[in-house]
């Protein structure tokens, strides 16, 4: 894989907001979401969300190909012990060539260099592929909840940067994740973003 991955900055907004919306679709299909019963779901990203993002401290990393951005997470450090790693997009097109992985792997680092103890990252429940897949990447499967407002259950997976063998501690990860896929007014922390 010949790929490189930089940070982001404002520019590359509208770029993101199609990578991520493209990236969803099938997730869209699959889980039936919509804009009603999952507003704040990635597949439904806007530009002022990713602007709203970076304005609160959130860092996107965008991975291009040939000159293209071909996929993007976003990185976003809850406190001293917690990043979140969020909005994990490759196109379709492009998939099965190590981008997601290296995209994750990446995000770790940068966690490791936070000094943060644990990145987390809220998943559908019933997504069993992606689940496995973090599994593979080293990351743990931790608690799951179903919300009466969201059309799926969420499982919260965590990496322990410093690998001391035992399941990070997060009680309100999974509030986290499922506010992410709610309403804006709803979500919003602190007056902020969600
Ligand atoms: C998850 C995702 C980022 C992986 O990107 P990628 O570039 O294909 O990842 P890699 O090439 O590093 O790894 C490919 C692996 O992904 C796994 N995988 C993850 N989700 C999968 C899915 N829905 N269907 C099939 N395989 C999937 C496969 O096991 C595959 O491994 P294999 O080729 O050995 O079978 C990409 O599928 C994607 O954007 N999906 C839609 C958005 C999404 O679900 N994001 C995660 C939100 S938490």
């Amino acid at each position: 894989m010949s790929a490189e991955i930089r940070i982001c900055t404002e520019e590359d907004t509208k770029a993101l907001v199609e990578t991520i919306r493209k990236s969803f679709q099938d997730i869209v299909e699959r889980f039936g979401l919509t804009q009603e019963n999952a507003p704040r779901h990635p597949a439904n990203c806007t530009m002022d969300w990713i602007r709203n993002d970076m304005e609160c401290g959130v860092t996107y990393f965008a991975i291009e190909d040939k000159n293209c951005i071909v996929g993007c997470v976003a990185l976003e450090q809850a406190n001293s012990d917690v990043c979140y790693l969020e909005r994990l997009a490759v196109l379709p097109g492009c998939r099965r060539r190590g981008f997601g992985k290296a995209l994750v792997d990446h995000v770790l680092s940068e966690a490791k260099h936070l000094g943060v103890n644990c990145v987390s990252i809220g998943i559908i429940a019933e997504h069993t592929e992606l689940k496995d897949w973090y599994k593979r990447l080293g990351f743990v499967e931790g608690e799951s909840k179903e919300f009466p407002d969201l059309p799926f259950g969420v499982t919260v997976m965590s990496y322990d940067t410093k690998k001391s063998c035992r399941q990070c501690a997060q009680p309100d990860a999974v509030e986290h994740v499922s506010d992410r896929c709610r309403s804006e007014s709803r979500g919003r922390r602190e007056g902020k973003r969600v």
